[in-house]
């Protein structure tokens, strides 16, 4: 059994990135910069928001910060996204999400430049993977072919199982997938699926993105499949600083014995997602210049 490191192959994609940003600055002499957008107080988003402070700030891009109140108006939020629109000196806008109640997230998405879109979630990115033109895609499904690609682990004609059908997650590594190249035969599981059980144990890849602790057991994969845990869950754990663990999806005790290759939580597909938005930042700079 293999254990596929995101945090290996995040590095991998860190140094070559800080190599392109050195040499972006000499060519351009300005640096990738990246705006966060935080509305509210959420302790999630706040811990996310400040891992791509730290990314942005160890690659040498540069990063603008806004914190908004958790009772901003929704004209408030897109005047400030307008702003960072026509703003030369941001090249990638990324609004944290999940939103407070009473803003809108799909029509904030929608007023995002979609050259600034970093985070690929505007309806325009999405088609355009869809249709197999991709400009930029979401960064936990890029993340997860990245782990694919480093570890060589081939996907045409496999079958695919994905469970979970969100418009970040479920539904673009569902694109990613199926592209020509790729040639994976894909499937799409959701709350409402039948017998699930029957069908993740018909995976070759099994993609758990859930958001459900310990979800995917042994009874769901077949001998030697390979496990992609996309589920960062808190779990409450006293002995823990912080009063909680972070577990995944997958029941990675149960399961891990039984596949051929499995990614852990934390260490797996979570550190690549900041790492794919960086890179995503670097390819809106370089659209930028050019
Ligand atoms: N919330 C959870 N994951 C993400 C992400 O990748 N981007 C944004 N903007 N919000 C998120």
């Amino acid at each position: 059994m293999q254990i596929l490191s995101g945090k290996e192959v995040a590095q991998h994609v860190y140094d070559t990135l800080t190599e392109e940003a050195e040499q972006f600055l000499e060519d351009f002499g300005y640096v990738p910069t990246l705006a966060v957008v935080l509305v509210g107080e959420d302790p999630a988003s706040q811990s996310y928001v400040a891992g791509k402070k730290k990314a942005c700030l160890s690659l040498g891009f540069g990063h603008k910060d806004y914190h908004l109140p958790a009772d901003t108006s929704q004209e408030q939020l897109l005047d400030l996204i307008h702003q960072l629109n026509e703003d030369s000196s941001v090249h990638g806008i990324l609004v944290q999400m999940p939103l407070p109640d009473g803003l809108d997230p799909d029509k904030v998405i929608q007023s995002i430049s979609v050259e600034k879109d970093v985070d690929g979630f505007h309806p325009q990115s999405v088609g355009n993977l869809l249709i197999g033109n991709p400009g930029f895609v979401s960064c936990t499904p890029q993340g997860v072919m990245e782990i694919l690609d480093y570890y060589h682990i081939a996907t045409a004609g496999k079958h695919a199982v994905i469970v979970g059908r969100s418009n970040i997650v479920g539904k673009p590594m569902a694109s990613l997938l199926v592209q020509k190249g790729r040639d994976a035969t894909v499937t799409i599981c959701h709350s409402k699926t039948k017998d699930l059980p029957s069908i993740t144990r018909q995976a070759d890849i099994l993609i758990a993105a859930i958001g459900k602790p310990h979800f995917v057991t042994s009874d769901m994969v077949k001998e030697g499949t390979v496990v992609i845990d996309v589920g960062i869950n808190r779990i409450e754990d006293a002995s823990r600083k912080r009063g909680y663990r972070l577990v995944g999806d997958v029941d990675y005790d149960q399961v891990a014995p039984h596949c051929n290759a499995i990614t852990p939580v934390p260490g797996g597909v979570g550190v690549m997602t900041i790492a794919m938005l960086m890179k995503n930042t670097m390819q809106a700079a370089r659209q930028f210049a050019n």
